[in-house]
């Protein structure tokens, strides 16, 4: 069998800098005609001189025919009129809010949203949107109630007092999540990653301690993988692909203090197909990958296809990048789907 859909887009992915950015925007950019690209580089993305540098450095890196859509890393002390300019001069498509040390670079993050309640204003009348890492990082509170904690303690505050904000819901893991943003209004929508879609938390523990497996937000439990799968098959325009392909070297996954992330880029759709075939939702597949996310954003659908195949394709062990070997998501497994190209031509989109 064979699926077309018209080109997707990538609403949340690590695409990192220098050799490894080269190494792997081409996967992204082989995939996507569009990606939101994160700024949690180890000097984050917080200004436009930044973010207009890095999405030339990507342009370079991915080749011709994908667009970057650049994200400013929001701290304690962003100045609102940064991102009026970066918005108005088309560089800024969102803002990050990272609270402080909830994941890998996020040094620099918010430590508390009371401090850029001017930012938040500022975003809700220029109808910027808010993507928010939702992870309180209390070392008290159980890293897998975590998401959770971050609804009761800060989303449904910040929802209340914002209630004209553009929020994206990030990587969501759980079913609070889905039930927050499904009783949540049209200006709230989330991402849900492949791998969240495919995994518990079980796959960390499977005959050991399984590096690969680890991510922020953790991955849940069985009910919790459940719910997102019936969110993102569901139809409903809130919930739309965000890969969270975050590439760390495999020497930096396997260790005594492994990094956080997946690198699932190389095989992003085939990931989503399996999921949306085995819940036999093939025909929804388009919407949540190529549709939802252009009208949450305002901004128009892609031309032109993709098509993927329902063929046995072998995911390898590793991949090089940057001179180190990096570990893909779902590696040494054989799935059921191949991508087969792009066409990008602008009446492709109107046969499918
Ligand atoms: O697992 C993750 N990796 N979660 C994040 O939020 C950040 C990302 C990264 O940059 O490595
Ligand atoms: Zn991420």
């Amino acid at each position: 069998m064979r699926l077309t859909i018209r080109r997707p887009d990538d609403w949340h992915v690590h695409l990192r800098d220098g050799a490894m950015l080269a190494a792997v925007a081409p996967y992204t950019a082989r995939q996507f005609a569009r990606a939101i690209v994160m700024p949690n580089l180890p000097v984050p993305i917080t200004t436009v001189e930044q973010a207009i540098a890095y999405r030339a450095r990507i342009e370079a890196a991915a080749g011709a025919g994908f667009e970057p859509l650049m994200t400013c890393y929001l701290t304690d002390s962003t100045d609102p009129q940064e991102l009026v300019r970066g918005h108005a001069e088309g560089v800024f498509t969102a803002a990050k809010l990272y609270p402080a040390h909830a994941t890998t670079n996020s040094s620099h993050g918010v430590t508390n949203v009371a401090r850029i309640t001017a930012v938040l204003e500022t975003m809700q009348r220029i109808g910027l949107p808010l993507l928010v890492h939702g992870e309180v990082t209390s070392p008290d509170v159980d890293v897998f109630d975590r998401e959770a904690v971050f609804i009761d303690r800060v989303l449904m505050r910040l929802v209340a007092d914002f209630p004209n904000l553009k929020l994206v819901f990030e990587h969501i893991t759980t079913a609070d999540a889905v039930d927050f943003v499904d009783a949540a209004g049209s200006n709230v929508a989330a991402t849900i990653t492949p791998h969240h879609l495919a995994i518990n938390r079980n796959a960390m523990f499977e005959g050991g301690i399984r590096p690969h497996a680890y991510c922020l937000p953790v991955a849940k439990r069985e009910r919790h993988r459940l719910a997102l799968r019936k969110a993102a098959t569901s139809g409903s325009a809130k919930y739309f692909l965000g890969t969270d392909s975050a590439p760390h070297a495999r020497s930096a996954k396997e260790s005594a203090c492994g990094c956080a992330g997946v690198f699932n880029a190389p095989f992003a759709l085939e990931s989503y197909a399996t999921v949306f075939a085995e819940e036999g939702a093939l025909d929804r597949l388009q919407g949540f990958a190529s549709e939802h996310g252009p009208h949450f954003y305002g901004l128009p659908l892609n031309t032109g296809i993709v098509t993927l195949e329902q063929v046995a394709t072998a995911i390898p062990d590793t991949l090089q990048a940057a001179g180190e070997a990096i570990v893909p998501f779902l590696a040494g497994q054989t799935i059921g789907w191949r991508f087969g190209g792009s066409e990008v031509d602008d009446d492709a989109a109107g046969r499918v």
